[in-house]
C-alpha cells in the first residue's frame, strides 16, 4: 500500500508544476493543446509568393489539418521548390565563398537542370572574366521565364542589369598572378574535367575556392593555385616543367 504512494504524489507534483507555469505562460509546447492555444494558429498562415506557397504545401503534407492559405495567384509550380531552395542557399552567409551580386547556384543550374559548363564558360580562356557569361547570355533564358520570377531577388537584379545595359560585377574566386601563363584549352584538351581541378562545382549552391593539397619536394605542402600544385599534376601527367612554359 505504502508502494503507491510516492508515484502518486510525484505525479500531482508534476501537474501542479504544469498547470502553474502554463497559467505563467512559461510553458508553450506541451500545454499549448489546452491552457495556451495561441490566437495566431487559428488563423491561417497565407502564402504571399510562390515560394512560400511551396513551403506552405511542405507543411500541409506533413500535416493535412495545418491551418493555410494559398490564393490561385500563387498556387504555381513555377518558380519550381528546387529553384526558391537554392536561390536563399546561393545567398547562405554561412556557407564558404564571397557573396555574389546574385545568388545564382550552380547546384540549381548545372546540376538540377543539367546546363553544360561550356555553355556559359564558352572562351574560360586567359583573359580575366572572359569565362563568366554575360547578361545578354543569362536573358537568353530567363526573358522567355513566366513574370511569376520576378518574386525572386536574383531575378530582380539581372533584370536591372539588362534594363540598364551595365555588367554583373561576379566576385573572381580563381586567379593567377599576371606573371603566370594558364590556358584552359590544353588542359580540357588533355583530358581533364572542370572538377578535377574546381571540385564539384554542380553540387554546389555558392562556389568557393575547393582546397586541394600536392605534397610537393622536401615534403612541402602546396595549394591550390600554388606553384607546386601546377607542377606536381605537370610532373605525374607529362606537362611542361619548364620556367618559361608558365612564365613570361
Ligand atoms: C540555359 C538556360 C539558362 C541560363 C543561360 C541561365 N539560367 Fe537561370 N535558370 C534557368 C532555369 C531552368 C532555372 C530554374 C527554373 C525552375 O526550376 O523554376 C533558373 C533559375 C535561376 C535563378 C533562381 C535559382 C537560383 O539559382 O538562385 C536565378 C537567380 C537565375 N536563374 C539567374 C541566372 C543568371 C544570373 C544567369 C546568367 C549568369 C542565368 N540564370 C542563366 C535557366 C537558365
Ligand atoms: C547558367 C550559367 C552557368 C553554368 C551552366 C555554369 N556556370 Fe560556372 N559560373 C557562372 C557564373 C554566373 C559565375 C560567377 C558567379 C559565381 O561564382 O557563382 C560562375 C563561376 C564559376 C567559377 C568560378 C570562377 C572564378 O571566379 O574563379 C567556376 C570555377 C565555374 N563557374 C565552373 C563551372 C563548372 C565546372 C560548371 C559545370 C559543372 C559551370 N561553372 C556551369 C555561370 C555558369
Ligand atoms: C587544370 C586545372 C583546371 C581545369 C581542368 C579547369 N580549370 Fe578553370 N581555372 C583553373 C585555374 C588555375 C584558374 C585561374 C586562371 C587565371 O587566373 O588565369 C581557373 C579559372 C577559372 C574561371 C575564372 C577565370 C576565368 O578564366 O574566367 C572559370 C570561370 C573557370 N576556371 C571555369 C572552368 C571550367 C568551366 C572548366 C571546364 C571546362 C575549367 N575551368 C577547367 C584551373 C582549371
Ligand atoms: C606549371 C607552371 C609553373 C612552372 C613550370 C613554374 N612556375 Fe613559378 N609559379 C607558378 C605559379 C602558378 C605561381 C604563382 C603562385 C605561387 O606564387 O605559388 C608561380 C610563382 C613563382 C614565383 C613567385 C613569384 C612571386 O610573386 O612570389 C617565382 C619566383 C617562380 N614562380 C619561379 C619559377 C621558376 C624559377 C621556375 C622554373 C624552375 C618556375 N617558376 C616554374 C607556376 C609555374
Ligand atoms: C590536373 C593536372 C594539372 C594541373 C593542376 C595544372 N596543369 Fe598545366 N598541364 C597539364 C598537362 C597534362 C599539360 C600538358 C597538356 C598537353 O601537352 O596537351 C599541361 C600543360 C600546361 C601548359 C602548356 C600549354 C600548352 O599550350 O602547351 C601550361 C602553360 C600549363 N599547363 C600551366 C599550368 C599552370 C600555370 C597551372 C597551375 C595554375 C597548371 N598548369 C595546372 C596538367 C595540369
Amino acid at each position: 500500500m505504502g508502494t503507491d504512494r510516492p508515484p502518486r504524489r510525484s505525479k500531482s507534483w508534476i501537474v501542479s508544476i504544469w498547470i502553474a507555469l502554463s497559467t505563467l505562460g512559461l510553458i508553450t509546447a506541451g500545454a499549448g493543446l489546452v491552457a495556451l492555444q495561441p490566437a495566431s494558429a487559428d488563423e491561417p498562415r497565407v502564402a504571399t509568393s510562390v515560394c512560400e506557397a511551396h513551403e506552405l504545401k511542405a507543411i500541409l503534407e506533413q500535416n493535412p489539418d495545418a491551418a493555410v492559405e494559398i490564393p490561385a495567384e500563387f498556387d504555381k509550380p513555377f518558380p519550381s521548390k528546387a529553384a526558391c531552395d537554392s536561390h536563399v542557399l546561393a545567398w547562405d552567409d554561412l556557407a564558404e565563398g564571397p557573396r555574389q551580386p546574385i545568388p545564382f547556384s550552380h547546384q540549381h543550374h548545372a546540376g538540377e537542370w543539367e546546363i553544360d559548363c561550356m555553355y556559359c564558360h564558352q572562351g574560360t580562356d586567359r583573359s580575366q572574366m572572359a569565362g563568366v557569361p554575360s547578361v545578354e547570355l543569362c536573358m537568353g533564358c530567363h526573358e522567355h521565364f513566366p513574370a511569376e520570377y520576378d518574386e525572386l531577388e536574383g531575378i530582380q537584379i539581372l533584370k536591372k542589369h539588362w534594363e540598364e545595359q551595365t555588367p554583373i560585377e561576379w566576385v573572381q574566386i580563381h586567379r593567377n598572378p599576371e606573371h603566370v601563363q594558364f590556358q584552359h584549352q590544353a588542359h580540357v584538351r588533355a583530358g581533364f574535367e572542370c572538377q578535377d581541378c574546381h571540385g564539384p562545382v554542380q553540387e554546389m549552391h555558392k562556389l568557393y575556392l575547393v582546397p586541394d593539397t600536392q605534397w610537393w619536394q622536401y615534403g612541402l605542402p602546396a595549394q591550390k593555385l600554388e606553384m607546386g600544385w601546377c607542377i606536381m599534376c605537370h610532373r605525374e601527367n607529362g606537362g611542361p616543367e619548364d620556367c618559361y612554359a608558365c612564365h613570361y
